[in-house]
């Protein structure tokens, strides 16, 4: 049935006021045992009680059979319910309804006004303090010492947030609510062993984090020392989302004249020293990578993207991710480059040295084209005037240029990639073609062809074309267990997803369209969203019965060896292909290639895969 996408901050809402002790106790009776709760598993005969229920991660989990879940899934499970059903149940409970997501006319969502006057408010005092305490000295004297002036603070409303455990609760927390939406935000935190609040930010300058209306919607705070760690940053909430906001970005657009071009910089103090010194459309991603939905908001904004990293090699790889996003963003007459800087200098450090006019100087002649980082960094350990590594480059470069857009930009990568791999322009086209998504899917949706899966609206399955309905080749029939034990540690750990490089996973055969390979594009754009909130996302599509099922198996084992499970996983899915590729070699020098490949990656495997 098609659904639209419920609303996360929905499922999360009803997650928040439910309890899943209450929840469970009010149908299988259960008993303290220590800080959990147990009773008789109720999805599998036992005599002596395994099923065990945890108020603080709000998750059940059987030891005899390994059922395990949240207040959703266990809703699912036990009344034999669906995703949506089950919580519409929940949000009954709770006295929330399940927006009708098919109707235009739904009521709007709860309103969050609660929390953004909260925010605005604690901004407010932040700044304050900045101007009265009597410790303003440290964190004036910090902010002078970085280089900032006074009128540079305000505008960024800068702000100090004093030592001690209750300054910000002491201010705005006296009457409950207040104090709920502080704890709501994450200003303040609740120790769960004594039920003790207390301010989350302390003895640290502030940086209020704006939506793009100018609302406060997070903070970032940073500490006068070399202590660690170095930000706080405010959590999710209702208000925000990481994956989705740029610290800078509102500001940027106060600007005197119209915004042209934006600079993506990696720290709150690159975008506050880069705007001191007046370049002032510097914009920054909130400790996240950049994500698709990230991009496609700044190209909504402006037509020019300059992504700028450190030049070391933690600053290549976020580079190379900001890539792969940007790939499915740039539609005609859009434009991306990358600037690395100098080893050991970032933008605040750069501007002070050198001034505007150089920085400005190094954008313009020394930020390097999209396409030329691409092919640069694909032929990378390539011998280009081998034929193998020139079809080697084809095949590496084929799943990225898959995600354009159709349009110019992608012609001229493609006419790029022919000049270099002196292939035949149309023959790409036709590879990359047989890769990409439906093209009459495209043109159905004019607007936003936006053929990699984003957070906001990720995409349905989609009628597929012949050539992708044509049996799947062997290969892929052997690594679909792979995969699906690969999405259920995800489900299990998902910042695993953070590490995984999703074109790799295209390279070793896996479809675009894969629940794995979507599933690593979400949580990479989306790192903090939960499990409820991913079930939602895929709700009513095959993809979302696939994820249902493997969440419902999910295991609350601990967490450590996951990621060497994981890891080991993505060795098996790359070693079912080189297998695969081997079987299909004919060249000599291809085949000892391969085989000596397939013998590394077995003796990678720390575990043995069935
Ligand atoms: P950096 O450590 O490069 O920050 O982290 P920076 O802006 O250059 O910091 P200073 O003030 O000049 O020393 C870049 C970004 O990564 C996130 C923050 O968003 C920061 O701006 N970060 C960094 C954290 O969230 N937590 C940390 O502990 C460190
Ligand atoms: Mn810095």
């Amino acid at each position: 049935m098609a659904y639209g996408r419920i609303p996360e901050t929905f499922i999360d809402d009803v997650l928040l006021r439910t309890d899943i002790v209450d929840l469970i106790d009010s149908r299988v009776k259960l008993k303290k045992a220590g800080k959990n709760y147990s009773a008789c598993c109720p999805f599998h005969r036992e005599k002596t009680p395994s099923f065990t229920v945890s108020r603080e991660k709000q998750f059940y989990y059987c030891f005899g059979c390994g059922a395990s879940g949240n207040a959703v899934s266990f809703v699912m499970e036990y009344d034999h319910k669906g995703f949506l059903d089950a919580l519409r149940d929940l949000a009954g409970r709770v006295g929330l309804e399940v927006p009708d997501t098919r109707d235009p006319d739904a009521p709007p969502r709860e309103s969050h006004q609660g929390l953004y006057d909260t925010l605005e408010a604690a901004a407010k005092y932040f700044e304050q303090q900045l101007r009265t305490h009597r410790d303003k000295q440290k964190a004036v004297g910090y902010f002078k010492k970085r280089g900032l002036t006074g009128e540079i603070a305000k505008h960024y409303r800068l702000g100090y947030a004093p030592a001690g455990w209750d300054n910000l609760l002491g201010a705005l927390g006296k009457p409950d609510d207040a104090r709920q939406a502080l704890l709501a935000t994450g200003l303040v935190i609740k120790r769960e062993e004594s039920n003790r609040v207390y301010d989350a930010m302390r003895d640290r300058v502030i940086f209020p984090i704006r939506d793009f209306r100018g609302r406060v919607i997070a903070f970032g705070g940073r500490v006068l020392t070399d202590e660690k760690p170095k930000y706080l940053n405010s959590p999710e909430s209702p208000v925000f989302h990481k994956g989705q906001e740029l610290y800078g970005l509102f500001e940027a657009r106060q600007a005197p004249g119209k915004l042209e071009r934006v600079i993506v910089v990696e720290g709150y103090m690159d975008v506050v020293a880069l705007a001191q010194y007046g370049i002032t459309y510097a914009v920054a991603t909130l400790g996240t990578a950049t994500s698709t939905t990230h991009i496609e908001r700044l190209f909504r904004l402006v037509p020019e993207i300059v992504f700028c990293f450190d030049g070391d090699a933690a600053g290549l790889k976020a580079a190379w991710r900001a890539l792969e996003s940007a790939l499915p963003a740039l539609q005609d007459g859009k434009s991306a480059s990358f600037l690395f800087l100098p080893a050991d200098e970032d933008p605040d450090t750069l501007v002070r040295k050198e001034g505007k006019d150089r920085f400005v100087d190094r954008m313009r002649n020394e930020a390097e084209p999209l396409a030329d980082f691409m092919i640069r960094h694909l032929s990378e350990g390539l011998r280009l005037e081998s034929l193998e590594g020139r079809s080697r480059l084809a095949m590496l470069a084929k799943p990225l240029i898959a995600t354009l857009p159709d349009g110019l930009y992608r012609e001229m990568l493609l006419g790029r990639l022919a000049e270099v791999t002196r292939l035949e322009t149309d023959m790409l086209r036709a590879a990359v073609l047989e890769t990409a998504p439906l093209p009459a899917q495209r043109s159905s949706e004019p607007p936003r062809p936006a053929p990699a899966p984003e957070p906001e609206t990720p995409r349905r399955p989609q009628a597929r074309s012949p050539i992708q309905r044509q049996p799947r080749p062997i290969q892929q029939i052997q690594t679909v267990s792979l995969e699906a034990r690969a999405v259920r540690l995800l489900l299990q750990d998902p910042k695993q997803a953070i590490l995984t490089h999703a074109g790799e996973l295209l390279e070793w055969g896996l479809d675009r369209d894969s629940l794995l390979v979507q599933l690593i594009e979400l949580l990479q754009a989306r790192p903090g969203i939960s499990t409820p909130a991913l079930l939602g996302v895929w709700q009513g599509t095959e993809q979302g019965e696939e994820l249902g099922e493997l969440a419902a198996s999910e295991f609350l084992t601990p967490s450590e060896g996951v990621d060497r499970e994981f890891k080991d996983v993505l060795r098996g899915l790359q070693l079912a292909a080189k297998e695969a590729q081997l079987q299909a070699a004919t060249e000599l020098e291809a085949i000892a290639r391969l085989k000596l490949e397939v013998e590394q990656l077995k003796r990678s495997l720390v575990q043995k895969l069935e």
